[in-house]
């Protein structure tokens, strides 16, 4: 089964790829555990949640929805954590797309001053991004993902079957994060994504596997090299300082959070033509390959001016200093800052046009 290593001062674990590991969850329960809590909600648990509920104890409800990935929100969780038995030795397990990784590896790290958690993310996204990694927390009124903890899982189980009963959007969104990691870091994986579009469209099993262990393999290289944000970890946020900026904009009400990142792209895209060196005809294969996934939303009403405003408030953003990834050419970037803000809206400008 393709196993990818994650190693971190906090602790060593492996994120697997593969079809029905769901079933062998309780593998990885380890010996002379307490009670195990599944966090998730209630679509997922109603559509996968016979897969997992002999190796739980309690199952415990989330609403959903990045407004209710609150603080509030782990407390009602704890509580009921403790409420039903939990002590030191439980296990969490955290069944679910993006946003259920966030909150119950959260709740594991802070219940009782951290408890381990088991990551099963149910989303591509999630399988791809967020559950790999060890980065919990959820949202505060000012912005998101302000509040947090590093707390490295157990083991991520990644089972792509999952993703069938994904809708076609949620899924469309999670394969602009895996486009993002080909422009990073990988040729061969943006090549897949460019050639054979209607085979990862269509969700074929071969083809599917094959990207989101490409993915996770660069999530686990990149996280082991640098578990906390430095200059490699810095490469992901490829996409995302205006794709952020397009979030916040619009409330988080009119994209997914992948559809932003596919215009951040599109954008970093063209301040890297102009101020990193990007070839003309890798800028034009990044542009086409986005499209082949979209379309994202309507742009309509959204003016650069406004974006470029937000880029300074974004958390990437260290002492005023606003950090761009940018592309050299396909599969390699750099991290510049300093960058003339008059080119930084011209992109914006570019990608919205
Ligand atoms: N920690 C990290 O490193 C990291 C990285 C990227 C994103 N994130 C976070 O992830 C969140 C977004 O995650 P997401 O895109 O997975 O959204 P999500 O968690 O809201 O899931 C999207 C929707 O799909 C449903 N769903 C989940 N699995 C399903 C399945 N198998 N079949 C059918 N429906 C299913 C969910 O219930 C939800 O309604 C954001 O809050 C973001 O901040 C975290
Ligand atoms: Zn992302």
């Amino acid at each position: 089964m393709p196993s990818f290593r994650v190693s971190t001062p906090q602790g060593n674990y492996d994120a697997l790829v593969e079809r029905g590991s769901l079933r062998n969850v309780a593998e990885f329960i380890p010996k002379g555990a307490g009670k195990v809590f599944a966090v998730t909600t209630e679509d997922v648990w109603k559509l996968h949640g016979s897969s997992v509920a002999s190796h739980v104890n309690e199952v415990l409800f989330f609403p959903g929805g990045e407004s209710r990935k609150r603080l509030t929100e782990v407390e009602t969780l704890a509580d009921r954590m403790l409420e039903r038995g939990a002590d030191r030795s439980s296990v969490v397990i955290a069944f679910g797309g993006g946003i259920v990784n966030d909150v119950g590896g959260f709740l594991a790290a802070i219940f009782m001053r951290g408890v381990p958690v088991i990551q099963i993310p149910t989303t591509l996204l999630a399988q791809v991004d967020a559950a790999v990694g060890g980065k919990t927390g959820v949202n505060l009124a000012g912005g998101k993902n302000l509040v947090g903890s590093f707390h490295q899982p157990l083991v991520v189980v990644i089972d792509p079957d999952l993703l069938s009963t994904l809708n076609d959007r949620e899924y469309r969104a999670g394969l602009y994060e895996i486009i993002k990691c080909g422009i990073i870091r990988d040729p061969d994986l943006f090549q897949l994504l460019d050639q054979c579009s209607p085979a990862v469209l269509a969700r074929e099993p071969r083809t599917v596997d094959s990207m989101i262990a490409a993915a996770v393999r660069i999530k686990a290289e990149v996280v082991s090299a640098d578990e906390r944000e430095g200059d490699l970890r810095r490469i992901l946020n490829f996409g995302h300082t205006v794709g952020h900026a397009l979030e916040a904009e619009t409330h988080y009400e009119r994209f997914l959070h992948g559809e932003a990142i596919a215009f951040g792209m599109r954008a970093a895209s063209c301040l890297a033509a102009q101020a990193a060196g990007l070839p003309a005809i890798d800028h034009e294969s990044i542009d086409r390959v986005i499209a082949k996934y979209g379309p994202i939303p309507s742009l309509a009403g959204i003016r650069a001016e406004a974006l470029a405003a937000r880029l300074t408030a974004d958390k990437k953003t260290i002492q005023g200093k606003i950090h761009f990834v940018l592309p050299t050419r396909i599969g390699e970037v750099r991290v510049l800052s300093g960058i003339d803000p008059r080119i930084v809206v011209e992109s914006i400008k570019a990608a919205l046009a």
